[in-house]
């Protein structure tokens, strides 16, 4: 009887225990470590460069990213230029004209072609080079689970659905994120990436010029904020599409913890990043992220991880591309 319950308790531990490796076995961190011992510290080199260039490049590639993973899975698949036949998802007003940092990935995708030709994944260059954003603006650094592989297809109709709006409220943030396995608390860590990068004034001007029916202005955002963002952008400005601010001005290159700090002082940017204070849950998240730096600071890496693992292809699933911006 006791040996029947100790063989039974065996086997159930071998089967969690094979289950926690199945799922881990799928991304390895160091993946390139016999095949391509460089890849790595190639990408740190090239988003270094590219970070001394221009430090808002930090943010492009951090956001790339996010804009790869919850569109059909991290699979490289906001690389892939437009052709005569395929609206590709880069030219979704999602990304086009905001998001940045395609250059920073040829380059280092040209110089690994060079030393280890079809090896590596630009989806994997991809997720190591937010990584070194993250370090590079004064973050804490992550290991990176690697061995993703390049997907054969992007549509700018899946960008546009895909991807959360400045304009959604935190149910529809929350639900998301949901439907790529992120919690609602990771959603709110994540929105910290915030704390660096810009914004056109096109994603917020709703908030300034014509909110709704009875208000003009979001009643939410703090005046003071709202009058220096309306200079910024004004209104009949012929160039309001090309004018940019920062979304953490206080400190926009550093990856701290201000954002949260404006969103408690109803100064986030986007109706996306005010509605972290919409709920008391929510709120308290981003007063425990705003006064604990190291706190967030590890449960964004831990986040970024996860992220990282959405829908992604492994095995002999998709492909080694060769270019990033091109199906082989
Ligand atoms: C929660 C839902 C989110 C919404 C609605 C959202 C929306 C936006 C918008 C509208 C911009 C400004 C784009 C522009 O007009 O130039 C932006 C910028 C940015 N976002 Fe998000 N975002 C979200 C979550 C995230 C996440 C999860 C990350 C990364 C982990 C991220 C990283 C960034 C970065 C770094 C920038 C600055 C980009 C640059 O300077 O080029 N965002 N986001
Ligand atoms: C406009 O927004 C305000 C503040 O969020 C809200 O109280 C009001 O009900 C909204 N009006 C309409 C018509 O949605």
């Amino acid at each position: 009887m006791t040996s029947l319950y100790i063989t039974s308790v065996f086997v159930v531990l071998v089967l969690v225990s094979y289950n926690v490796q199945e799922l881990k076995a799928q991304l390895q961190v160091g993946y390139y470590g016999a095949s391509c011992g460089m890849a790595e510290y190639i990408v740190k080199d090239e988003v270094r460069n590219a970070f001394y260039r221009d430090p808002g490049l930090a943010a492009g590639l951090v956001r790339l990213h996010f804009h790869d993973c919850f569109v059909r899975g991290c699979d490289g698949s906001v690389l892939i230029d437009s052709t005569a036949s395929n609206s590709a998802e880069k030219d979704s007003p999602a990304n086009n004209p905001s998001l940045r940092g395609y250059e920073v990935i040829d380059n280092a995708k040209a110089r690994l072609e060079a030393v280890c030709r079809g090896v590596v994944s630009c989806a994997d260059i991809v997720a190591f080079a937010a990584r070194d954003s993250v370090e590079m603006t004064g973050g804490l650094g992550y290991d990176v689970p690697a061995g993703r592989r390049d997907g054969r297809v992007s549509l700018a109709s899946e960008a546009s659905s895909s991807l959360p709006s400045p304009i959604d409220n935190l149910n529809q943030l929350t639900r998301s994120f949901a439907n790529r396995g992120l919690t609602q608390e990771e959603m709110v860590t994540l929105s910290g990436a915030h704390t660096i990068g810009r914004s056109h004034c096109t994603s917020f001007s709703n908030r300034l010029y014509n909110y709704n029916t009875t208000s003009i202005q979001d009643p939410s955002i703090d005046s003071l904020y709202a009058q220096q963002l309306k200079q910024q952008c004004p209104q009949k400005s012929p160039d309001m599409a090309n004018l940019v601010v920062p979304i953490n001005p206080s400190s926009p290159a550093v990856a701290d913890t201000d954002y949260y700090m404006d969103v408690l002082a109803n100064r986030g940017l986007h109706n996306s990043d005010q509605a972290l204070l919409s709920s008391p849950m929510t709120a308290n998240q981003v007063a425990q992220n705003a006064m604990n730096p190291r706190l967030w600071g590890s449960k964004f890496a831990a986040a970024m991880v996860k992220m990282g693992q959405i829908g992604v292809l492994t095995g002999k699933a998709g492909e080694i591309r060769a270019t990033c911006r091109v199906i082989n």
